[in-house]
């Protein structure tokens, strides 16, 4: 464990929205931390980087614009696609990375404060890759940081990255971002993913539902944003009533390891799953998408079915892991 008063202390300051300069559209030098960072511009400048690392990879599998720099990849929690995806990016661009995915082998059991451990990996490596339980560990650590931080997920709160490659399917898949009907389904309340996608969609013309159980119900935190923000939106318990409507279907995982009581997720952990019969009543140009691991939320008959788009975003990971390295490190 982490020592905990490093975390409680208050954060100061909001993640600033990245600077408007001609250099590298902003992100030069930039921490990631939260989706509030950016704008349709900036995010337009990331996937256009994003398409040439596609086609970079397809033709050349490898650049050498990073070469000699060195990526600290620091993961507190689980992880297989955000650590190896950022690993897989950064080798792809030439450069090298230093990853502490077993925090238990490292000095964190000692009781090292998240502070020393990112001075400590920063001082070997030009940009930090962060994963930590807490929410708001990330903006407490970019505090302490000199160099770039990327925020990989921070407990409840956001997972940037994630809502940047989702955000690149759709308009991959579907060719357009706005005016959507975005349906996002499961646990809504400790999925970080969905409250980063929701705030980045928030930048389009969008219509949301938000489907899930009572209990698991979108943070009011997120929904006076959207409701601020002029976004029509409405919250249900089933998804019957809007499958034949919707172009993107957002599943989530119930977060086993956000319970306190384990009886309460066994309640809920199989209250959606998506089959053949529910993708039967969706249109033929809707999109699956789920940020993966599933566990019981997607039945696997469906994986064949072209609208599923999760390995797609899976790999799309990769390609904006890319964009986003190459853009804060300099050589975008
Ligand atoms: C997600 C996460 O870690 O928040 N996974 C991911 O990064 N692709 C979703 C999840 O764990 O359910």
């Amino acid at each position: 464990m982490i020592a905990t008063d490093a975390l409680t202390g208050q954060i100061k300051a909001a993640p600033r929205a990245l600077p408007a300069d001609n250099f590298s559209n902003g992100f030069y030098g930039q921490d990631i931390l939260s989706v509030k960072q950016f704008n349709r511009d900036n995010l337009n400048y990331i996937y256009r980087v994003a398409d040439e690392m596609r086609s970079l990879v397809k033709r050349f599998g490898k650049a050498n614009l990073l070469d000699g720099k060195i990526l600290a990849n620091l993961f507190y929690e689980p992880s297989t696609r955000t650590s190896s995806s950022f690993q897989a990016a950064m080798l792809r661009l030439g450069g090298r990375c230093i990853s502490i995915n077993e925090v238990r082998y490292s000095s964190v059991t000692k009781g090292e404060s998240l502070p020393d451990t990112i001075r400590t990996m920063e001082s070997y490596c030009d940009l930090t890759v962060l994963r930590h339980p807490e929410k708001g560990a990330a903006e407490l650590a970019a505090r302490y940081a000199r160099k770039p931080l990327i925020n990989a997920g921070d407990g409840v709160g956001e997972h940037p990255t994630q809502a940047l490659l989702d955000i690149y399917t759709i308009e991959d898949d579907l060719g357009r971002l706005d005016g959507l009907k975005v349906a996002m389904m499961g646990d809504l309340k400790y999925g970080r993913t969905v409250h980063s996608l929701t705030r980045l969609l928030s930048l389009y013309n969008t219509q949301f539902y938000f489907v899930s159980p009572e209990q698991l119900q979108m943070p009011d935190e997120i929904l006076d944003e959207v409701r601020a923000s002029g976004h029509p939106f409405e919250v249900l318990r089933d998804v019957q009533p809007i499958i034949g409507e919707i172009d993107v279907l957002y599943v989530t995982r119930v977060q086993k390891e956000r319970f306190e009581d384990p009886t309460e997720y066994e309640k809920l952990k199989d209250f959606y799953i998506v089959d053949q019969a529910l993708m039967a009543q969706a249109k033929a140009d809707m999109i699956l998408m789920h940020p993966l691991p599933r566990v019981y939320e997607i039945a696997m008959e469906v994986d064949d079915d072209p609208r599923a788009a999760y390995f797609r975003q899976m790999e799309n990971g990769m390609y904006i892991r890319m964009a986003l390295l190459a853009a804060v490190l300099g050589k975008a």
